[in-house]
Parts: C-alpha cells; sequence; structure tokens
C-alpha cells in the first residue's frame, strides 16, 4: 500500500520504517528540514536498536523516502498516518495543537479517498475532532478516519512493531477497516476491529494497568521492606500466574518515560471532564513520585549524619536502558533532591549523557562509572543498564571511598554484596548491613560513616 506518515518522532519514526520493511512504499513527513537532511542520509534521529539498519535497507530499496511537503506526500497515498506529537498541557490533559493543524492540512490538500489514521495517543473524542477538522477544509471530497494507537516500546521499538502481539483498529466503515487490515496483514498479527472511541480509550487503557502494576509492586516491595520479605521472590511467585503475568512487577523507583507519566495525566484528566473521577491512577502517581523520595532517604539513612559534602556517584540516568530518552526520568527528580541535601553529585550513563545534561546541566558528569565512583562516598544506581549489571564489584570496591551502594533497581545480589563487605540497600529486599545483620561495628575510615561486615 502508499503510506504516508506524518511526523517522525518515536512512534511515526518507528512505524514508518517497519511499514517499509514489511513491503508498503511509504513516506514520512516532517516539518523539520534538519531531521528530513538526516534521515535522507539514513541516520536515525533517536537512539533505536536497529533503526538504522532498516533506515538503510529500505531507503535503499526505494520503499521509504522523507519529505518536508506534506501536500505533496499525501497525493498518492491511500492511508495517512498522524504521529504528531501531544505535549501535556498545565492540567495534564493532552494538547493537540500538533494533530488539529496537521489534520487541517491534510483536509486543504486532499484530492482523493484516503483514510487517516490517528496513530498519536491521543484522548477518546479526538478522532471526531479529526474528522471534523479534515471535512471543514476538504467539503465533499471522501475520506474515513480511523485509530489505530501504538504499543511499542522504547529500546525495542522495532522488535515490538514487528512482533506486535495485537492491533486495535477503530473505524467508523468497512472499507475503513478493509484498508488496515491491509496495512497490517504482513504483521501477521491479532486485529481485533472496533469502533475509534474503544481504540482510543484502548491505548490509556492498557498504560494505566501498566503503571499501575508497577506502583503496586512497588509498594508490595515497601511493605516487604517493613517485614523482612524479598520482594523479587513474591513478583516470581505472583508472574507465574497467568491471570497476573510475570512482566512489569519489577520494584524499583518508579517509571518514568515518554507515556507513562503523560498518559496517566491525561487519564486522569479526561475522567474530571468526562465526569467520573478515577481513583486508582491519581494513586498509582503518588506511589510512583513516593518512591523516588525513598530511594533518597534510603541514601540519607547510609550516613548517619546528614549528605552535606558526600560524594554521590551516580549510574545510569536514563528512564530505562537501552535508550537515550530522558523524558520523565527519575534521575530529574532524584538528584535535584541529593543536592538540595547538600550532596556532591557525579553522573554517568553510558547514552543519555547528552541529552540529561540539557536538563541538568548544573550536574558533575564523568566519562565512565569507574571515573563517577572513584572516591565516592555512596553509589547509586538509577537504571539497570547491562554495563552497571556487569560492574566488577572488586574494582568497584577498590575505587570508592565507602563501599556503599545504594541500587534503585535491583542489580545486584544482596548476598554477593555482603560477601563483598559493601552497605547495601536496594527495593523491597532485605538491606545488607543493619542493626541485627552481621554488621554490627561502624567504620569511620571515610567521610561516610557506614556499618562493617563483622568478620
Ligand atoms: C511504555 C509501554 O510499555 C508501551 O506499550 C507504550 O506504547 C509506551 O509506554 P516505554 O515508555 O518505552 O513503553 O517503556 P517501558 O519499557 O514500558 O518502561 C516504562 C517505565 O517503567 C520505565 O521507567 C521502566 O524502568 C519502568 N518499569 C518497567 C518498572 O519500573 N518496572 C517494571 O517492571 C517495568
Amino acid at each position: 500500500m502508499k503510506v504516508c506518515v506524518v511526523g517522525t518522532g518515536y512512534v511515526g519514526l518507528v512505524s514508518g520504517v517497519c511499514f517499509s520493511d514489511i513491503g508498503h512504499q511509504v513516506v514520512c513527513v516532517d516539518n523539520d528540514q534538519l531531521k528530513i537532511d538526516k534521515l535522507r542520509r539514513a541516520e536515525a534521529t533517536i537512539y533505536e536498536p536497529g533503526l538504522e539498519e532498516l533506515l538503510q535497507k529500505n531507503i535503499k530499496q526505494n520503499q521509504l523516502s522523507f519529505s518536508k511537503e506534506l501536500s505533496a506526500s499525501i497525493k498518492d497515498a491511500e492511508i495517512v498516518v498522524i504521529a504528531v506529537g501531544t505535549p501535556a498541557n498545565e492540567d495534564g490533559s493532552a494538547n493537540l495543537k500538533y494533530i488539529e493543524a496537521v489534520a487541517k492540512e491534510i483536509g486543504q490538500h486532499l484530492t482523493s479517498y484516503k483514510v487517516i489514521v490517528t496513530k498519536s495517543t491521543v484522548p477518546v473524542g479526538t478522532g471526531q475532532k479529526v474528522k471534523g477538522w479534515i471535512k471543514e477544509q476538504c467539503g465533499e471530497i471522501p475520506f474515513d478516519v480511523a485509530s489505530n494507537p501504538e504499543f511499542l516500546r522504547e529500546g525495542s521499538a522495532i522488535h515490538d512493531t514487528m512482533h506486535m502481539e495485537r492491533a486495535v483498529l477503530g473505524v467508523e466503515t468497512e472499507k475503513a477497516a478493509q484498508y488496515l487490515k491491509n496495512l497490517h496483514a504482513p504483521f501477521n498479527t491479532h486485529l481485533i476491529v472496533t469502533d475509534i472511541e474503544t481504540a482510543e480509550m484502548s491505548k490509556y487503557a492498557a498504560n494505566a494497568f501498566l503503571a499501575t502494576k508497577i506502583s503496586f509492586i512497588n509498594e508490595v516491595a515497601n511493605l516487604c521492606e517493613k517485614l523482612d520479605a524479598d520482594v523479587t521472590k513474591v513478583a516470581e511467585t505472583m508472574g507465574f500466574d497467568p491471570r497476573i503475568g510475570a512482566a512489569f512487577l519489577g520494584a524499583g523507583i518508579g517509571y518514568g518515560g515518554s507515556c507513562f507519566p503523560k498518559d496517566t495525566q491525561a487519564f486522569i484528566q479526561m475522567g474530571i471532564e468526562a465526569g467520573y473521577n478515577l481513583k486508582i491512577v491519581p494513586e498509582v502517581e503518588k506511589v510512583n513520585f513516593e518512591q523516588r523520595k525513598r530511594l533518597v532517604d534510603k541514601i540519607e539513612l547510609a550516613f548517619s549524619d546528614s549528605l552535606k559534602g558526600k560524594h554521590i556517584a551516580v549510574l545510569g540516568l536514563a528512564f530505562k536502558p537501552n535508550t537515550d530518552d530522558m523524558r520523565a526520568a527519575p534521575a530529574i527528580d532524584i538528584i535535584p533532591m541529593l543536592l538540595e541535601k547538600g550532596a556532591k553529585v557525579k553522573a554517568y550513563d553510558p547514552v543519555a549523557m547528552d541529552r540529561a545534561m540539557k536538563i541538568m546541566p548544573y550536574v558533575d558528569t564523568a566519562e565512565s562509572w569507574q571515573e563517577a565512583v572513584k572516591e565516592a562516598n555512596a553509589v547509586v544506581i538509577l537504571t539497570d543498564w547491562k554495563e552497571f549489571k556487569e560492574i566488577d564489584l572488586d574494582v568497584l570496591k577498590s575505587k570508592v571511598t565507602d563501599p556503599i551502594l545504594i541500587d534503585g533497581r535491583n542489580v545486584f545480589d544482596p548476598v554477593e554484596m555482603r560477601e563483598k563487605g559493601f552497605y547495601y540497600d536496594s527495593v523491597g529486599r532485605k538491606k545488607m548491613s543493619i542493626e541485627g545483620d552481621n554488621y554490627e561495628s561502624i567504620d569511620h575510615r571515610g567521610s561516610g560513616i557506614y556499618r562493617q561486615k563483622l568478620s
């Protein structure tokens, strides 16, 4: 099929590239000339494993092209996909100004029947608004609108798209359903055909549910800490039940990213506007933020006095591994809290350094984890990058001033940490080196005070 994708952000670019790779003829449109130039050279504008290879391949095979001109690009398209951003308004609701502008422009240049599909995450009812915006511009020219939200995850976006578990096709006519079925046929996936409003709602409900799962397990983790249980084993036990499922039961410092925080807020706002106040989702958000604060408390607890002047090495800034995305990353909440308490932070991330420093230019940075932890009074893990999982703990211990490791992502094994002589605190697991454990002597060697294992 001939497809035009408007917007080359995460969703638009990945979808466009994958549509071209499964055999459709795709043109991606963006009004940012620099982006278009870069993409034409097959250079990825986002960090996403596998993306550049697919760009190169499909541009070379003339399956994929990039343009700044919307009017020329939609001319021959059978399907036009809207994938522009929906930033949050101050009240958390989704701002539709980019969607509106694109819909009107499509309407102005419509010359023949097309299906105009919204892929951006938009509040229920947006499909009808898009229809109105197009109609007021194009008069009698026939078209259909549809909703086909995207469920891809950053860092595995290509894989998620190529192997999607399902696609929801929100349509109003049989013809539009057939177009979208043809578009998805090569993916060989489960198709759910429904109305536009239901498709729009599905995306919010799915994201809010996943966010709920994370906050739920984080609350279980907090209780585990009080009652001396281990949340990883609890989650494993729960996860084997197919009614629960093992995914998204990883306790930690809460979710971040471009979707969950924004979508849960928009979901709450949608409820308020519709006259039904959601009760669970606002609590999910509260628990998520509390989780950041709890980690800072744990760092403070490791020192008997205060964090003033303490050198804290922060490992990991991106909201999760395999991405340079800093949007709503826990680091953005946690680092300022540490600085506020007088700590000196040295931060390192394998990929997200540049983006992180645009948001927090005041933070001292390191070129490697080895440099970040040098003479640190405590090491704090905020992102579970593979590079950190593979850290040689003996090397780490030899570089720091105080062997204190506060792990916001449960990367290390508490027993091993105890054996290596670390003060180790993580999320929802037994703290290693606490009174009553084997760590009763207090060692004042470094500037920090930590309890050392009795031999
Ligand atoms: C998410 C959804 O998974 C995806 O379907 C939707 O289209 C967009 O939003 P993404 O934001 O890329 O994708 O990241 P995801 O892998 O879902 O992780 C989101 C956040 O939750 C991360 O900060 C991650 O660290 C955190 N998380 C995830 C946990 O804290 N625990 C878990 O068990 C899983």
